[in-house]
């Protein structure tokens, strides 16, 4: 098992609407594990496999308090199939967008369906930031970022800077 790279904006791969999983086997285990890696690694309580070059409809969560005990979530195909009218809002921030917090409102309870890493079918119900979290990560999944929530302009702003940032590699005169 190993940390993997996280992907970063602007790679197009984060824009790519990801596959649904027919049967969980080895290899999707094996997936799930090096997500919770990647994601405690970089002190994230969501990570979705595209962030880390896989176009597969898996993520995993952890929203616990540091000082509390883990509860890690993996979720496999997950469908929300409620939402309350009522909203909550976050400032969100995301591995795959460095330094880029933004406030997003969300339905503040949702219903999720997924399957779980045995192959089992679940319903979970989210409330506040655990459904906040559900949420934008089943956005990755559909190629949908938090900077999509802003106008064009803005978005821009941030990916120039994020691009800006980025190490190059050292350049070479032969
Ligand atoms: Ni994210």
């Amino acid at each position: 098992m190993s940390i993997k790279e996280i992907i970063t904006v602007p790679d197009e791969i984060l824009k790519k609407v990801s596959e649904p999983i027919e049967k969980v086997g080895i290899n999707e285990k094996k997936l799930i594990i090096d997500l919770f890696e990647t994601m405690y690694d970089s002190n994230g309580i969501g990570l979705a496999a595209v962030q880390v070059g896989i176009l597969k409809r898996v993520l995993v969560i952890d929203v616990s308090n540091k000082d509390e005990e883990k509860s890690p979530i993996a979720l496999i195909n997950p469908v929300i199939r409620n939402f309350s009218n009522e909203l909550s809002v976050y400032e969100e921030g995301c591995l795959s967008i460095p330094e880029t917090f933004i406030e997003i409102e969300r339905p503040k309870i949702c219903e999720v369906e997924y399957v779980d890493e045995k192959g089992s079918k679940k319903n979970l119900k989210c409330d506040g930031l655990l459904s906040t979290c559900v949420q934008h990560e089943i956005n990755h999944l559909d190629g949908k970022l938090i900077i999509d929530h802003l106008s064009k302009l803005k978005k821009d702003f941030i990916i120039k800077k994020i691009s800006k940032n980025k190490k190059n590699p050292d350049r070479v005169v032969v």
